[in-house]
């Protein structure tokens, strides 16, 4: 397993985490996954949660009855999240995008929420296998992606639904849907920022 400084997409987020923290935690996850919830495996499928920040949707999906594997290389994030979110059914690691060590089960959902703008390139080819790879078979992949200026001392990258499609259907995943979406935050409404949201479907069994 590895730390923080080892993660480059996690730059700016450690010395934050407690502010940034309770900032992701105010975000209304039933809105946030509006439009997603008919596709969504009933409990308790297993989920993963890739980047889960502060924790919210992890405690979120355990609550509705789903285990949950929640995947966060920022350690301070991930600390202020076990501290916060006692929830016994969110299994906490540390590992990140593309490599994922640590993690052989499969997943009925696989959540990357806001993460994927911060792989480069190289990163993201290298990442959307072994995502995939994660998914039990007809397993879903909901993952969103930001768009927008990059917040002072962050490590972002331009990433687009044209891109994450062609990567996805490369390891064989079906896509099935995709939106914008407007942001909740209100900073990030103010900074012009916004988000594509996308669904995948693995090869069914
Ligand atoms: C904008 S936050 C989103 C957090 C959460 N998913 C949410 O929706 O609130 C981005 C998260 O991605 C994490 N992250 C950055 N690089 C990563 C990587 N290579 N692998 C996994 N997570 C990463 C950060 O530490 C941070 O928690």
């Amino acid at each position: 397993m590895h730390g923080e400084t080892k993660v480059p997409g996690t730059q700016g987020y450690g010395e934050h985490a407690a502010t940034l923290s309770e900032r992701y935690d105010r975000v209304d996850v039933l809105a946030l996954y509006a439009e997603a919830w008919p596709y969504f495996p009933a409990p308790p499928a297993p989920v993963l949660d890739l980047g889960a920040g502060s924790g919210r949707d992890a405690a979120f999906f355990a609550q509705r009855g789903h285990p949950v594997t929640a995947v966060e290389p920022c350690a301070p994030l991930r600390q202020a999240a076990q501290a916060k979110h006692l929830d016994p059914g969110v299994d906490w690691l540390d590992s990140s995008l593309p490599a994922l060590e640590g993690l052989t089960a499969h997943y009925a959902l696989v959540l990357v929420a806001a993460v994927w703008m911060h792989l480069d390139l190289k990163e993201r080819q290298a990442a959307m296998p072994a995502v995939a790879a994660r998914l039990a078979p007809a397993g879903l992949l909901h993952i969103s992606l930001r768009h927008g200026p990059i917040p002072l001392g962050r490590r972002m990258f331009a990433v687009t639904t044209e891109e994450t499609v062609a990567l996805a259907e490369r390891c064989g995943l079906t896509p099935i849907a995709n939106w914008a979406q407007a942001p909740q935050q209100r900073g990030n409404q103010k900074a012009g920022v916004h988000f594509s949201t996308l669904l995948f479907r693995q090869a069914g069994p």
